[in-house]
């Protein structure tokens, strides 16, 4: 933890300072915490050197994106928005990987327009239309086929993606079907197996499990994919217990099956392992409401600025900008405002006593934060600040509550 004289830091950024002149809630990212991920992820893989697509639904602010793309990593994008948002930060066409199960023909349209690396195709209707429009265009296009591995990821249920029950790819019998279906068409070149079992995934196994499926739909078909996308999911440590995913096992497990399998290039959909501990959302107390058994902590930020813990449960991080000596005798459950009962961050004990105004953080809130706000009770979206040292770039301006009404 970054704390001079008892108050917390962002890089060399006083936090007190930055609720002060920028308003709350706030996001802040630290710059150097997302070279450090992205530089870690690199070295971890390095034997096989896989092509990394930042998973763009993560965090969509494009300064970020460009941030990315300069320090090498290409994207993964789910719309015709994400597809843009990486095209306007400048990542290469030829390093944008296309997921999702309901891509329209406008998309496919933009998609095939900008020649992008891989549309991964996760039905047979949208095979059909992405051959369609190719055909109409006159071309040949680049497609993966998203396999369904029927793998538990033992992650929660609402972020869990490659079981059969599950919406996503197709089962092992389809993905034969459509193996063959595109081997024959004249306008699909079919590059790419793809998967993607889930997310904050911490465990090995589910992963070792999903490679295996791999290994054995790769020896049944003797069509030579050139990539095999193995998805995101990778788990940080919420709670800081380090126990998030080992990346350096991931790598030996990986190498291990490549061995078994023909060449082919890998690639990594990432998302919340490259920016998810790079961001804190920092909050003022309006008020402190007693109770009998606690006291809330009612903050001015709310579910629809970070949405993690309404909708999964989700546990962040929770501390004060500036440390104090007291502890407080009553449990503080730290609300926003709100009508839901729902809107609630987490329940501490023992936590240092509160006053009104004082400045909280929330952490680890740079993966699924932002990307998933919303206006719900009208209110404006807040700003956004990247901390590079001691330098602050306003990222994106607090919205203007005339611009929503
Ligand atoms: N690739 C595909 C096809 C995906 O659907 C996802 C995430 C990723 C990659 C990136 O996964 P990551 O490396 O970030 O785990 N809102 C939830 C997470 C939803 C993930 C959706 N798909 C949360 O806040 O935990």
């Amino acid at each position: 933890m970054n704390y001079i004289n008892k108050e917390f830091l962002i890089e060399n950024a006083y936090s007190s300072r930055l609720a002060k002149k920028y308003g709350t809630p706030l996001y802040c990212y630290s710059y150097k915490k997302l070279k450090e991920n992205i530089n870690n992820f690199k070295k971890n893989f390095k034997s096989f050197s896989p092509l990394i697509c930042f998973a763009v639904k993560a965090n969509s602010n494009l300064h970020i994106i460009k941030e990315i793309k300069k320090l090498g990593l290409g994207a993964d994008v789910v719309s015709i928005g994400e597809m843009m948002i990486a095209l306007k930060a400048g990542i290469n066409p030829k390093k944008i990987v296309y997921s999702g199960v309901g891509k329209t023909s406008a998309e496919i349209n933009f998609a095939i327009n900008k020649n992008i690396l891989l549309i991964n195709a996760e039905s047979q209707s949208e095979i059909i239309e992405i051959e369609k429009i190719a055909k109409l265009k006159k071309k040949n296009v680049d497609i993966g086929i998203r396999l369904n591995p029927n793998t538990d990821a033992k992650t929660l249920s609402q972020i869990s993606t490659g079981k059969k029950e599950n919406k996503f790819g197709v089962d092992e019998k389809t993905f034969f079907k459509l193996v063959k279906y595109s081997t024959m068409s004249k306008n699909l070149n079919l590059k790419c197996l793809s998967v993607h079992i889930g997310s904050q995934i911490i465990d090995l196994k589910p992963y070792e499990k999903m490679l295996k499926v791999i290994e054995k739909v790769l020896k049944k078909t003797n069509h030579n994919f050139e990539f095999i996308d193995l998805g995101g999911g990778m788990g940080i440590s919420y709670n800081h217990d380090k126990k998030n995913l080992n990346l350096k096992r991931y790598n030996q497990i990986i190498k291990k099956f490549l061995k078994k399998i023909k060449k082919k290039k890998i690639i990594f959909e990432p998302g919340r392992s490259i920016v998810g501990n790079t961001g804190y959302l920092l909050s003022k107390i309006i008020y402190i409401k007693k109770n009998k058994t606690k006291d809330f902590i009612i903050l001015d930020a709310a579910m629809n600025d970070l949405m993690r813990p309404a909708l999964y449960g989700a546990k962040h991080k929770t501390f004060a900008s500036i440390k104090k000596g007291r502890i407080s005798k009553k449990t503080y459950e730290f609300v926003g405002p709100i009508c839901e009962t729902t809107d609630k961050f987490i329940t501490l004990k023992k936590f240092q006593k509160l006053n009104e105004k004082d400045i909280i953080i929330i952490c680890d809130v740079g993966a699924y934060g932002m990307s998933l706000s919303s206006n719900y009770n009208t209110r404006p979206k807040p700003a956004e600040l990247l901390i590079k040292g001691s330098k602050i770039t306003i990222i994106r301006k607090r919205q203007k509550l005339l611009d929503i009404i």
